[in-house]
This record gives structure tokens, sequence and C-alpha cells, in this order.
């Protein structure tokens, strides 16, 4: 019944089609945040506790602005389909901008303009209309018909404006302006409507923004508690009393809908909310056996549906909502660490920027997936959403796929990192932004904890403290179920700050985990943010520390300062990292920790330690274009130890190193390994305690082969081999995919290789992708954080042998695309997909 109900009674319809935009780098209507503040700040009201904000009266800042009119003439102006991200097509080198926020030029005022139609019945009706934005960056402010709206300046926050005031039956015109500083961020923001765009319409007497709440408070195998509240908002000019009923079905993750018949229902409660206002329904149910949601491999990522239909005095169903959610038990202990329903899981996390390489900022489900898939292949199970709120959907796969997640939103409070980061605005903003970021993200099982703060100026000061239990406060009253925390890399145990968290968070402050744990014997420790390990895919500097960790430096320290590369030995962090191997020695000497989030998962845009002069990181245990590095191995082959793996670095395609030692190191989930090169055993050795490879530091180069044979218990266990290659000859392609339709891309990897099909692992031949059919290619990459050739370039050299192309289908169409990558010299390659 209820389930039928909802196309008529709600409608939550995409807009990303057909806007038109314009982007300025100077400010072409005088308006600015000072300005629009007056009426933006109300928009926050639903996310204060105190004294309400009120609108100002009289005519708002920017209604004379011609863009916000129907008049204006917008031909000239792109047309494009969102999410967009302005800034990442380039091209590099943008003025103002420096290699921390990745030199393009995401600064400037972003115009999107947009004709919406509203049909007359919804108007007739008097049905409520709501504008989302998942997320737009930044200092959003949205003008329907000439009139402004209202606005919401973090840009990595996701907001909702109510249209119906506005708007009029047939064409409205709707206006978005975005503005960006040049020093908004110590990272690459992307610019623009980067995420997805929801028109909302509903009956006056609905289910309020993020109006359910569902907690599960006692979990077993053969029984749950489920609590849930529902938010009922009226905009009728009269009080309605309603019943709320809600029902609980399995979720089939795969389609996203209810399995099965109903599993529960809450009893029905009435409420009834005077006009303009909002009310609240209370109600709990017991599930018995139900399937919890926990992280594989030990558990499974089980997930439930509740439908909330919200009925009218008459019977009449007015509203219907889903709200996705997971019955599970999650503990903080300090001494087992992280409990998922009652077992410890240890945390193998991973941080991560937003940006998605090539892509940009312009969030993508597939390519999210993929990351999120890459990640678990490596045996990650937790993401810690560094330095800011995902998108929404990022959080639907990790319920989804069972990852963990420590859901962060700041990276600085009072005290700026950067002249014009959300410091500005923190103390306007510090609580809705929170209270809204909590409220959105409360239902997903996959949220572990909340951080509110990265690395904080305060962090060390009696302030800090201070401002941490005032956000600690907000995120407990609207979710008294996680602990809050925050990153630290310098405030030590004696500080305010640690003693207010619920989890102590260190950032790098591996030598301190003894001192906190003495002095806070009942509080989890974690490594909120680990290694920072730097390296560039294939590139390998001799000759190689004898250390298993050293500052990256120059030549003979794993820094190339001339081509921008660091040495992928794994082994060259910045003076306040660390290689994977040294983290995971000190996690293992303290087996209280509850385990790490590496700095980074993958490589972002901006931020190219070592070398500021390039355009991306260096620090991803994957590249910036999704190719995994070396470091992808040894994070294996310690996270699945039960995984049969094994992983022999460098290559071995070395002409100019023949009778050179050229160390080989291997990867492996094995304690016993024997290395032969050209046939001839270089020796079997054990991994020692506290060690995470296998080293045979003095090879001496000749072409061939290298294999590796491992063994673990006495057995043989997994082998590897690396062969030189001949001349390049060819080109290989392979698509992670053979269909693709709306915004599902492929992602085709192109590789440069000999008659044999051997990779050439030093190729850097020009490349170029050509599509035919319906579909085009969206970018390129190769995840060198030196190449400034601009992402969508059709021609992209491949580094250290690979080329990565991504491809996108025309919209609604159908039929067969064929991709071709060919190169000068080579003989070329082709894939087919299907569209539709
Ligand atoms: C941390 C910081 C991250 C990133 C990283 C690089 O201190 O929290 O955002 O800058 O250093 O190593």
């Amino acid at each position: 019944m209820s389930r039928a109900a909802a196309a008529t009674t709600r409608e939550r319809i995409s807009i990303n089609a057909d806007w038109k935009f314009s982007r300025f780098t100077s400010n072409p209507d005088s308006l600015s945040y000072d300005k629009l503040k007056a009426w933006v700040l109300p928009c926050a009201n639903d996310f204060i506790k105190g004294t309400k904000r009120q609108r100002p009266s009289g005519t708002p800042p920017g209604n004379d602005v011609n863009y916000v009119k129907s008049t204006f003439d917008d031909s000239s102006w792109e047309s494009l389909t969102l999410p967009h991200d302005w800034a990442v097509k380039g091209p590099f080198n943008a003025p103002g901008i420096g290699g921390g926020m990745g030199r393009l030029p995401s600064n400037g005022v972003g115009w999107y303009r947009q004709k919406l139609n509203i049909p007359s019945s919804d108007i007739d009706s008097g049905r409520t209309l709501f504008l989302d934005i998942d997320g737009a960056y930044s200092y959003a402010a949205v003008w329907l018909n000439g009139n402004l709206v209202g606005g919401w300046p973090y840009g990595y926050n996701s907001f909702r404006l109510d249209l119906t005031p506005y708007a009029k039956s047939g064409d409205n015109t709707l206006a978005i302006r975005v503005d960006n500083a040049l020093e908004s961020s110590r990272w690459y923001p992307g610019a623009g409507i980067y995420r997805n765009v929801w028109l909302v319409k509903v009956d006056p007497v609905h289910v309020g923004q993020y109006g359910t709440y569902i907690t599960t408070p006692i979990v077993s195998s053969s029984s749950a508690t489920v609590n849930l509240v529902v938010e009922v908002e009226n905009d009728k000019n009269t009080s309605q009393k309603v019943d709320v009923v809600t029902e609980i079905y399995v979720l089939d993750t795969g389609s996203g809908k209810a399995k099965g018949s109903v599993v529960a229902t809450f009893p029905t409660k009435s409420v009834t909310v005077a006009s303009g206002a909002k009310g609240s329904a209370s109600a709990s149910v017991e599930v018995s056996n139900p399937q919890l949601w926990g992280p594989p491999p030990k558990q499974t990522p089980n997930m439930y549906l509740a439908v909330t239909s919200v009925k009218s005095s008459d019977g009449t169903v007015v509203d219907v909502y889903e709200t996705r959610f997971g019955i599970r038990s999650i503990e903080y202990n300090a001494n087992k660490g992280f409990m998922v329903n009652g077992q410890a899981v240890r945390v193998n996390g991973v941080c991560n920027h937003h940006d998605l390489g090539s892509l940009g900022a312009a969030f993508n489900t597939r390519a999210a997936e993929r990351q999120l898939q890459m990640l678990q292949e490596m045996g990650s199970n937790a993401l810690r959403t560094s330095h800011n709120p995902p998108a929404p959907e990022m959080l639907e796969l990790a319920d989804r796929m069972g990852t963990m997640v420590l859901d962060e939103i700041f990276d600085c409070w009072r005290a700026g990192k950067r002249s014009s980061d959300f410091h500005l605005i923190f103390n306007d903003w510090h609580e809705p932004d929170l209270r809204s970021f909590v409220r959105r993200d409360r239902n997903h099982p996959s949220v572990i904890a909340w951080s509110v703060g990265n690395e904080l100026s305060e962090q060390s000061s009696a302030e800090g403290g201070s401002i941490f239990k005032e956000l600690q406060s907000i995120a407990k009253d609207e979710d008294p179920t996680r602990g809050s925390t925050v990153a630290m890399n310098s405030a030590g145990p004696n500080t305010d700050l640690a003693a207010a968290v619920d989890i102590e968070g260190l950032n790098y402050q591996d030598g301190a985990y003894g001192s906190f744990h003495s002095k806070f014997p009942n509080k989890m420790i974690w490594g909120s943010e680990t290694s920072s390990c730097l390296s560039t895919r294939g590139t390998y500097l001799f000759p190689v520390t004898k250390s298993n960790s050293e500052t990256v430096g120059g030549a003979n320290n794993g820094g190339d300062g001339t081509n921008l590369q660091v040495s992928a030995y794994e082994l060259y962090p910045p003076s306040w990292g660390s290689s994977p191997d040294r983290v995971f020695s000190a996690q293992d000497h303290s087996s209280f920790v509850a385990g790490e989030f590496v700095w980074t998962g993958f490589d972002y845009i901006g931020e190219p330690t070592p070398y500021d002069s390039a355009r991306s990181s260096y620090f991803g245990i994957i590249d910036l274009a999704g190719f995994k590095k070396d470091r992808f191995y040894i994070y294996q082959a310690h996270w699945r130890p039960d995984f049969p793996m094994a992983h022999i670095l460098p290559h071995w395609t070395w002409p100019d190193r023949v009778g050179q030692v050229t160390p080989v190191h291997v990867f492996s989930s094995a304690t016993e390994a024997e290395l032969f090169v050209n046939g001839k055993s270089a020796g079997r050795i054990k991994k020692g305690q506290y060690e995470y490879r296998f080293r045979w530091d003095s090879v001496v180069y000749q072409p061939g082969d290298l294999k590796v044979v491992t063994y673990k218990n006495g057995a043989e266990w997994a082998t590897d081999t690396k062969r030189t290659a001949g001349d390049a000859s060819k080109l290989n392609m392979t698509s992670d995919t053979t269909s693709i339709s709306g915004d599902k891309l492929a992602f085709i990897t192109v590789a440069v290789t000999d008659k044999d099909g051997v990779v050439s692992p030093r190729a850097s031949n020009a490349i170029t992708f050509s599509v035919t059919g319906p579909g085009f290619l969206v970018s390129t990459d190769n995840g060198n954080p030196a190449d400034f050739t601009v992402f969508p370039s059709k021609t992209r050299k491949a580094f250290s042998g690979l080329a990565l192309g991504i491809v996108r289908a025309n919209a609604g169409a159908s039929g067969t695309i064929t991709v071709t990558a060919s190169a000068s010299g080579l003989s070329g390659a082709s894939v087919t997909l299907n569209v539709g």
C-alpha cells in the first residue's frame, strides 16, 4: 500500500540536466557574502537551537542583477549537466592558485541558470516545493524568478531551500551563484555545483528534511530494539492531526528497494502539528532474528528499509518517506579496539579527499564505488572523509559495501589555515553545519564516529578544549549513539582536548600511543591519520635506503626534484610521516590501538608534497588515475593475511643498470620467501617480527626474469614473476565494464606492451583515445603528478606504461560504443561497450 502511494505523495526529481553556466574571474555583479549574509543566515534556522534568525524585510540584494531575471539571454553560456566542476577542465597554472590547491582555476564567481517547469497542478494543490543541493562550492545563493530564496556558505554541506513562496506555474527561472576565493582550501576544492541537485515536491503536511532518526539501542542475534523518531512539518494554515505509520522491510541493497514482506511495524502514533510548525512522533519495535550490519569479511552489511506513511485525519496518505538503516551495535573499547556487534574489528582505514581524479570534484557514484572496491580488495574496511562531509551517495555505497566511515566535517575552527577558509564563518555556521551534517548522516550504519576537526590550530590550548566540548554537545544532541573525536597531530595527553574527546584520534603520533593509553585507560585510541608515505607509481630511484623508513630528500633519499618524482620503494615519507612498515610496527607494539586511517588511499589533486610545482599528491596508495602503486600490496599483505599473494618490486627492465645493484623487495602475506634471478636463488628468507617486507638488497641487475616463491606454515603460498620487457610494440586495452548508461562510466586502461604482452614499465608514448557511437571521452590521466596536460585531453602520454580514459554514454542513448587507442609506431587497441 504505502510504497504504491509514494509516487503521488512525494516526488524527488533530479534537476541535474539542462543548466546554463558562466564563470567570471572578476566579480560581475558586485554581490558578496557580506551583502547577502543577512538573508542567508536564516536558512540555517532548522539547525539552530537558540534564537532563530529573522529574514530582513525589504528587497534582498541581487534581485536586480540581470542573471537572476527571466529576460536575461543566456544562450551564449555553456550548456551542461550537473554534477559539474568548472575548474577540472583546466588549464593548469591558473593565476593565483598554487600547488596546494592543484593549480586549477577554482576561484571566481560562477552563475548557473535553469528553466524549471512546475505544472500548475503543483501550484493549485498547494504542494510544498524544496530545492535540495547536495553540495555547491561555495557560498551558494539561490534566486527563483528574480527573488533571493537564500543560500548556504560551507561548500561541502548539503542544504535545502523552500522555493514555494516564489514558485509559479509554468517556467520558473532558477539562478544560483557560487563564489570562490583564491585561498579557500589546503587541497583542491573543486568549483561550482559539484554534487546532485533535486526538486522535492510534497504535500504541505510531510516528513521534514532528514526527518527520521532510527537507532538500535539493544542488539543481539535473536532480537533488536529499533527506535524511531519521525518529524512532521505542517505548512498548512491550520493545525493538522496525522497518524504516522512505519513498516520495516529488508532492503535489497542492489536495487535499493524493499524485499519481501513487512518484517515489523511500529505502533501507529498520532501527532497534532500546529500551522507552520513541526511535531514529532516516537515509536519502538522489536525485530526478531535481525540480519545485522557489519563490515566484511567476517560480517555482512545487511540493510533494512523503513517506510513511513503520514495519514491525514480522513485516512488519506499524504506522504511516504523511506529511510535506509542497519541494525548493529558499536563500542569503542580501550583495550580490544573497535567493536561491531560484540566482535573486535581492526580498523584498516584510509583517508581520502573528495576529488575523483581527472573527474575533479564532480561527484560520480561509479567513480566512488570503484574507489571503495579497490580499497576493499586491498583489505581496507574504513574510510575517513578528510576533511569535509562526503556526498550522500558515498555513505550509501559505504552502507551497502560494509565500509566503516569516520565522518569528518571541519579542517579548521576559529583559527584558519588559509586566509579564506571556514574560520571566516565559524562563529555563525559551526552549529548549523554540524547539526545538519549529523542529522543528514546519522541513519547510516556505516558511520562509526563523528570527527569534528582535523589538526586544529587550537588543539593544545584551553580554547581547543572548549570549542570541542561545544561541538561534541551539538553532535550528541543530534545523535547520542556515536562518539565525537578530532584528529590531533600535536595535542598531547595533558590537553583539555585529549581529555574531552570520546576517541583519542592521533595523527602521526605513533610514539605517543603508550602515554595516551596510560593517561586514558578507558578510551579507545586510533591512528586517525598515519604514514603519509610518498611515491610515484613505477618510479624507482637508486641507491635504496637500508632503513625501513627514511625522510624523502634528494637523489639518495628517494626524491627526484628535477622530474618531480618520488621513488616507489615505498620507504620515503615527509619529515612527519613514516613508511607503512614503520606504522605497522608501531601499531603492533601497541595492541590496544584500534587501527589506522592511512594518508591517503588515493592520490588527490593538490598538495603535491614534496614538489609544490607539481599538480597532484604523492601520498596515495593508489595513484590519481586509479592505478595501484606497489604500496597497495604491502597493505594487502598486512590487512589480508589469509589471502595468498606476493608482489615483486621494482619492474625488471633496466637497460641502463646492467651489472648494477638493484634491490628487490617483495610484499606478501607469507612468512618466508625465496627469490630467483634468472632461475638462480638469491636466498630464502624469513620475515622477522615487526618486519613487513622481504628484501634482497644486493641483487645485481641482468635482463631476464625475477620470480619469488613464498611459503606460509611450511607450504607454498603464492608466487610472482617480473620479466624484462622487449621493445614497445602494441597497446593493450581493458575496460572495467562491458556496459554503461546514465552516469555509469567506463574506466578504460591502456597499457604499452612488448610483442608478448609484457608491459613496458617506462613507456611514455602519447596515446590518443577516440570514441565512436553514442558516447564520449570525459577525461584522461596517467597518475603522473607532474603531467600538466589538461584532463579532458584526448591524447595522454603513458606514464610508467599506463594511461586511463574515462568514457560516458550520451544521455538516454542506446547502442554500441567503440573506444580506440592509438599511438605512433605501436599497433592500436579497442574495446566495445553496450549502452543502455
Ligand atoms: C596532515 C593533514 C592532511 C595532509 C597531510 C599530509 O597533517 O591533516 O590534511 O595535509 O598532513 O601529510
